[in-house]
């Protein structure tokens, strides 16, 4: 038991080793699937954040790195009241979101004091697919998610978030996409992390695209 009369209350009185000792982590998952219920129904979702995680946040999210190895990674999102995620896609990484609830949505009956929203998961996107516009713009009062992340290149560490094309949530979010990709395309709200500034402009200047 952890209590007041240890003798150095400076000092971490959670060892990660011990922690977690329970806790073996495969190195042969072979979809983001299987990483998922390892993560989620085995592991139970330990909270592992990285040592070299940031914050990445954007115009309507917040989100940091909980667990990475190799290609795979979850982040948790917090993402602000009134929430309308435009349309877009991550070009190479698959995703699965599990939902976890909060911000007043659909509480629950039971006795944990969470949302029943907790628990929903929508299910895989292979990476490049087009999502997101949310018309409505309603979300409430925010929400809290856990994104299930399969890097097709094994990328450092970096917010899904950052990986986009499409409408961007806003000069914040355009912010941390240049960060993050410096050469790629990101104008006024717009970005496309498979294109470069300079294609960009070729493929305007011969009518390839309009924007
Ligand atoms: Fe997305």
């Amino acid at each position: 038991m952890i209590g007041p009369h240890s003798e150095n209350p400076a000092q971490s009185l959670l060892d990660p080793i011990n922690y977690y000792s329970g806790t073996l982590i495969p190195d042969n998952w072979d979809t983001l699937e299987e990483f998922f219920n390892w993560f989620v129904l085995e592991a139970k979702m330990p909270l592992m954040i990285p040592w070299n995680a940031t914050i990445a946040h954007g115009d309507d999210f917040t989100a940091i790195s909980i667990f990475k190895k190799a290609s795979y990674q979850v982040e948790m999102f917090l993402e602000h009241p009134s929430i309308c995620i435009k349309p877009h896609c991550h070009p190479n990484v698959e995703t699965i979101n599990l939902h976890l609830g909060g911000g007043e949505q659909w509480p629950s009956q039971e006795d944990y004091n969470m949302s029943t929203r907790w628990g929903t998961i929508d299910w895989k996107k292979p990476a490049g697919l087009l999502h997101g516009d949310n018309p409505s713009g309603e979300r409430f009062l925010g929400w809290c998610m856990l994104s299930f992340q399969k890097w097709v290149n094994n990328e450092p560490i970096k917010s899904v978030a950052s990986h986009w094309k499409g409408t961007t949530a806003g000069p914040i979010h355009d912010k941390l996409i240049r960060d993050h990709y410096p050469d790629s395309f990101v104008n006024n709200g717009y970005a496309d992390v498979t294109m470069s500034q300079i294609e960009h402009e070729i493929m305007v200047e011969f009518n390839l695209i309009n924007k």
